[in-house]
């Protein structure tokens, strides 16, 4: 049972020791709150919570969400996935038994405190869209047996779960469809563009642009994105999402690697490499939904964020 005992959350954050999962972790403490952290560390790290190790409202937990878990907690935000291509290909079924266990584990939870939970979903729910920019009526176009599969399918069950849920037991639930975010405390190698782009830029190696780099993405700074996301776990109970959550502005690959070279200052070269299959050419978010159930818009322009996120890999780069 929930505590009543005195006004202050307890709340859960799965995946907290992770990129996205350090920064609302940061957020909820800095507003109060009691934060209850769970991470198997699989690509996260407690490096990203060596800040709170003495935090007299946090607490740690070496957990693999795939199992049952049982804690007293207020709210659930459910962040525990590998996100990258690199990271969830390592082991493709411990990422689908994360997605769909972890879900059905977490709702379990939230069923018996009778408390509401969030998903972190994702913009991968579209595959390779044939719809520009996705809304969230939008169904998508999803490989179901390709590489990237155990997570867009294993995402998109966890949605499938997650309304199941709210239907057949009347559980509060927020899906946040996530797109491409960016900032301090990325893993410098799980291969996504951004981290990519800036340690290439860093150690001098040609920067790697796939295809003719003419495909486009839209990032979004992750204070941005925490807001975004304490946004939807406020909002009214019958407000549950599925809500994009991105920043619309779109950027080509190409574009994204001359910007990083100009503020690294560095000497890298582009090098061009074949696809990889099932590439989205496109991905940029609708947020009409997140403006108007949210008040919610992207604040950080990506020069801006660009800045904080290059001195974090830098000085990720000086301490190796
Ligand atoms: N960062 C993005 O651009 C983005 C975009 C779309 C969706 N998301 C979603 O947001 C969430 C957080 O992403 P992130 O970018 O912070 O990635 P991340 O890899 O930094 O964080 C994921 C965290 O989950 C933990 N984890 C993985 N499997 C686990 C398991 N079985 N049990 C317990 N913990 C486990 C990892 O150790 C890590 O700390 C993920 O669910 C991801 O799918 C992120």
């Amino acid at each position: 049972m929930a505590r009543i005992y005195d006004s202050q959350r307890r709340v859960l954050v799965t995946g907290g020791a992770g990129f996205l999962g350090s920064h609302l972790v940061d957020r909820l403490l800095a507003q109060g709150n009691e934060v209850v952290c769970v991470d198997n560390l699989f690509t996260g790290s407690k490096r990203n919570l060596y800040h709170l190790v003495s935090h007299p409202r946090f607490e740690f937990i070496r957990h693999d969400v795939t199992f049952p878990l049982y804690v007293e907690v207020d709210e659930i935000y459910n962040l525990a996935c590998p996100a990258s291509p690199i990271h969830y290909q390592h082991d493709p079924v411990a990422t689908t038994k994360t997605s769909v266990h972890g879900a059905i584990n977490m709702l379990g939870l939230a069923k018996r405190l009778k408390c509401k939970i969030l998903q972190a979903s994702t913009s991968e729910v579209y595959g390779d869209p044939d719809v520009h920019p996705q809304t969230e009526d939008y169904w998508g176009n999803v490989n179901p047996i390709g590489t990237r599969s155990c997570y867009d399918e294993g995402k998109r069950c966890a949605e499938t779960l997650f309304f199941d849920y709210h239907r057949q037991h009347g559980l509060e639930i927020k899906v946040a469809r996530i797109f491409n975010t960016y900032g301090p405390r990325m893993h410098p190698a799980d291969g996504r563009v951004v981290s990519n782009f800036i340690m290439q830029a860093l150690r001098g190696e040609p920067i790697t642009i796939y295809g003719e780099g003419q495909q486009t993405r839209s990032f979004c700074y992750v204070d941005d994105l925490i807001d975004g996301l304490m946004r939807l776990m406020a909002s009214p109970a019958e407000f549950t999402g599925p809500v994009n959550l991105g920043n619309p502005a779109e950027f080509t690959m190409r574009q994204l690697a001359e910007k990083v070279l100009e503020m690294t200052g560095s000497k890298s070269e582009i090098a061009f490499r074949p696809l990889p299959p099932d590439d989205p050419k496109q991905r940029r978010p609708d947020i009409k939904l997140a403006a108007s159930a949210l008040g919610w818009a992207p604040n950080v322009p990506l020069a801006e964020g660009l800045r904080p996120t290059i001195d974090y890999f830098a000085s990720v780069h000086a301490a190796a």
